[in-house]
């Protein structure tokens, strides 16, 4: 086998053999191909694709590039939840306390934010103590104490993705229906639970644009699962606007703990109820969807769901008086009102821009190696469809540094656009693929 027989076959369409594709994830991963011709290879996939048997054998090979997490010491399915990334979207902090608090097992590793998305692990690390490495004997011993447990991603969890996503970055390659397929669900086999809830978002916030190739995604995704073991069902939801009304860190921790409470905007709330639902249902603790919510919604209305995130910090070596007392979340010395240059409905948020807004302010990473500062970020004070005046606020900006400031306050105007009359309502859950 040779790689450049490899690209020029795929190049001009013709479909790979399984051991073709294992040999070169494992050439890459070894270095014995370098990045210029597996770049050459991504184009190539990119324009042509890849059908469901090579999409397939590309994730298995991704999958054995590294370490597979093997939790069955821990009784129970054992679900997991993954969201291809948004701007506010801060289900898991809120997901994995509900749903271990309904009685069913959740092991996460989770990843950190890059771009314009958040990432799990960096707004855990938002409080104050919270330990995000956790061994693997760590995690089937709180697990079984507490029924959850988040530990960062490491290093030797699917190292192909290391190296394929960075080269995808870099050459307009991500947005591929098989190669953002077998990324994420290299990684979800790799990470070990039984049963897995795909959030696939769609919007100007999301890699995916448009409700066909969400489904095309979501459909792609849980048939992989399923060929690989684990019940695997998607849910398409809306990212045209960002989710809930902050963006950062800590502002994150602290919408996810007024949603914990029975509270927060009731769009999170209802994508956390939809999500855990269906988490419920694949672990078979409970029979019809409508049971599954009613669990979900009493047990974030009687505070249990708030007392397990609790009883979670106290177990990862965080504060868990944060739970009560948000107000013990970092905060920015200053806060700066950005007001509405006109009038109007909001007709449209690019959420995209929102989140490189407070990625300049420092909630984010534009390169891996960036600092991120867990206090700063942006509050937002209207969405889609609501009635702004000229001057009124459109958001509050949780500043530190005032470096980046008028670039960050440029763009995120840019983000809205405002009409005379009302937008027409949308969805924000679209459908599920199961
Ligand atoms: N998230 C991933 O993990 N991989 C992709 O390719 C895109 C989003």
């Amino acid at each position: 086998m040779n790689m450049p027989d490899l690209i020029r076959r795929k190049r001009d369409g013709e479909t790979l053999r399984p051991p073709e594709i294992e040999w070169m994830i494992r050439e890459y991963t070894g270095g014995a191909i370098p990045d210029y011709q597996m770049a050459a290879f991504l184009m190539a996939v990119y324009f042509r694709g890849l059908n469901r048997e090579e999409t397939a054998a590309l994730t298995r090979a991704m999958v054995a590039s590294g370490e597979e997490m093997d939790w069955s010491a821990i009784p129970g399915v054992k679900v997991d939840k993954h969201s291809t990334g948004g701007v506010a979207d801060t289900t898991t902090l809120v997901l994995a306390p509900l749903v271990a608090a309904a009685g069913v097992p959740v092991v996460k590793m989770s990843g950190r934010g890059l771009g314009h998305t958040g990432g799990t692990i960096d707004k855990l690390e938002a409080i104050p103590g919270f330990r995000v490495h956790l061994s693997r004997e760590e995690m089937v011993r709180q697990v079984k104490e507490i029924g959850l447990a988040i530990t960062a991603q490491t290093g030797n969890l699917v190292p192909a993705d290391g190296k394929l996503y960075a080269l995808r970055d870099v050459t307009a390659t991500v947005e591929s229906i098989p190669l953002i397929a077998s990324s994420v669900m290299s990684k979800k086999i790799a990470a070990g639970a039984d049963a897995i809830v795909l959030d696939v978002k769609v919007g100007s916030g999301a890699f995916m644009p448009d409700l066909a190739s969400a489904r095309e995604l979501a459909r792609t995704m849980v048939d992989l699962g399923r060929e690989m073991g684990r019940r695997t069902v998607a849910v398409i939801t809306n990212m045209d606007e960002p989710l809930g009304m902050m963006v950062g860190n800590a502002l994150e921790v602290k919408e996810a703990l007024a949603v914990l409470r029975g509270g927060g905007p009731k769009e999170l709330r209802e994508v956390c109820l939809t999500l855990g639902a269906r988490m419920l249902l694949l672990a078979g603790a409970a029979g019809s969807e409508g049971e599954a919510r009613r669990r979900l919604e009493d047990l974030l209305d009687g505070g249990e769901a708030l007392a397990k995130f609790r009883q979670f910090i106290a177990a990862q070596g965080g504060n868990p008086e944060v739970a009560d007392r948000p107000e013990l979340l970092p905060a920015t010395r200053e806060q700066i009102t950005i007001t509405s240059p006109a009038g109007g409905y909001i007709s449209s948020v690019r959420a995209r821009l929102i989140g490189e807004a407070a990625m300049l302010l420092g909630a984010g990473r534009a390169i891996k190696e960036s600092v991120i500062d867990p206090a700063v970020g942006i509050e937002l004070k209207k969405r889609y469809g609501d009635y702004v005046n000229a001057s009124e606020p459109l958001a509050v900006f949780h500043v530190n540094d005032r470096t980046n400031l008028e670039t960050a306050r440029k763009k995120f105007l840019a983000a809205y656009t405002l009409a005379p009359e009302p937008p027409s309502p949308r969805p924000l859950v679209y459908e599920v693929i199961d």
